[in-house]
């Protein structure tokens, strides 16, 4: 069968991470994907280097708040995208349409419907959807939830029950392997021998919490003297100038100074993963939240917030801490928990791996994702 894929970016956040790992691994021998994406970027190089097929079209990030002008070209910019993309299916034949998140669905819903086509909607997303929702449910024939907190905010928005499927996100267990050395990494950084090492890997965006880590971590600094925080990834969608700026002067405060590192977007994120003692996500109310499963895969504990998808992830004093939003109180305790009870920490990790492995396989995603495109065509002829 032949899929059209839809992604309104083509940089590379945690939702063009998983559309890229589910494309390594779609059976190409039943699965013909083409993905469809805006101008050039890092994502259609990744897809590029393992043969697959792009077709550019003018998709566009939405943004909540955008003035009239720019509501309009974003308008012409969505009926441009459409226009075309209702002609590829058309002559390329395609027998579905995935679209990989909430932008790119409101392209992929209205061709798959004048197209007589099975539309896949991703949402990876908890954040209210504003407009338009009687559009998406109607266009969508399966929408697919990153986590159950996904599908009950689709459910409180109300999107229909019957075309909602949970589908957790996978991981490689064989990149992100416990047997990697985190030594490298470790000594580029000039990190003390027997030092411990937290780390968050995410956007630097504020509903993430890097400054909620950052307060933690200065009163970490002061009681245990050999910790260091590395603070991984980027503004990937470059809106948070000034949030970067004020992380970067927290972290020079006395407490912290020469502490913490920044590392900026790494391609080879497992290096960095290996180097630590310990990952840190305590965003507000995460979707997901992929790094939680690649840090557990290596074996790592790990700490997040009790909302959103991790707590369906991880269990709770078994494979790391869950701490309320917000409380950096909570926070901190769970981080000197982690420092004070190595060998705690190290077999929750050890736990962390092997749940990872019955959960949260790349395999077991692939397989979920493909029997519903099988079932959805089926019906569809
Ligand atoms: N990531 C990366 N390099 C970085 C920072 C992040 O490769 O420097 C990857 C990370 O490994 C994960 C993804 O980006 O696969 C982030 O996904 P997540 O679900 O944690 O967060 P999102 O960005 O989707 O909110
Ligand atoms: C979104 C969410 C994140 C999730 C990712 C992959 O970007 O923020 O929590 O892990 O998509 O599905």
């Amino acid at each position: 069968m032949r899929v059209l894929y839809l992604n309104h970016v083509s940089s590379m956040g945690g939702a063009e991470h998983s559309l890229l790992e589910l494309l390594k691994r779609v059976p190409r021998d039943e699965v013909e994907p083409v993905v469809a994406l805006p101008e050039g970027g890092p994502l259609a190089s990744h897809l590029r280097s393992i043969s697959i097929e792009i077709v550019t079209a003018s998709l566009v990030r939405l943004k909540l708040r955008l003035g009239l002008l720019r509501a309009f070209k974003t308008g012409l910019r969505i009926l441009g995208a459409r226009r075309k993309l209702s002609r590829f299916v058309e002559a390329r034949e395609i027998d579905l349409l995935h679209a990989n998140s909430v932008s790119s669905h409101f392209v992929a819903g209205p061709v798959g419907k004048s197209q007589g086509r099975p539309v896949v909607w991703h949402v990876r997303d908890l954040r209210p959807i504003p407009i338009a929702r009687g559009m998406l449910g109607q266009t969508a024939t399966r929408i697919i939830a990153i986590s159950q907190a996904v599908r009950r905010s689709l459910l409180d928005q109300g999107f229909p029950e019957d075309k909602i499927v949970v589908l957790y996100n996978g991981v490689d267990t064989a990149r992100f392997h416990p047997g990697r050395s985190g030594g490298t990494e470790r000594g580029r950084l000039n990190v003390p021998s027997g030092s411990f090492v937290f780390g968050m890997i995410a956007q630097m965006v504020p509903w993430k919490r890097h400054d909620l880590f950052l307060a933690a971590a200065s009163e970490i600094a002061v009681r245990y003297p050999h910790a260091r925080f590395w603070i991984v990834g980027d503004d990937v969608f470059a809106d948070h100038p000034d949030y970067v700026a004020s992380l970067r002067a927290q972290s020079s405060s006395p407490a912290l100074s020469g502490k913490v590192s920044f590392l900026g977007y790494r391609e080879d994120i497992e290096a960095v993963i290996a180097g630590l003692e310990a990952l840190v996500l305590p965003s507000d109310a995460e979707p997901f939240g992929r790094v939680l499963i690649e840090a557990m895969a290596m074996g790592k504990p790990v700490i997040a917030t009790r909302a959103g998808g991790p707590p369906e992830i991880l269990e709770e004093g078994h494979h790391g801490y869950l701490t309320n939003p917000g409380d950096r109180n909570e926070l901190y305790q769970a981080m000197a928990r982690m420092i004070e009870e190595p060998e705690r920490s190290h077999n929750m990790g050890t736990a962390a791996r092997r749940h990872v492995e019955d959960c949260f396989s790349i395999d077991r995603h692939v397989a979920a994702t493909v029997s519903l495109y099988r079932e959805l065509v089926e019906q569809g002829r």
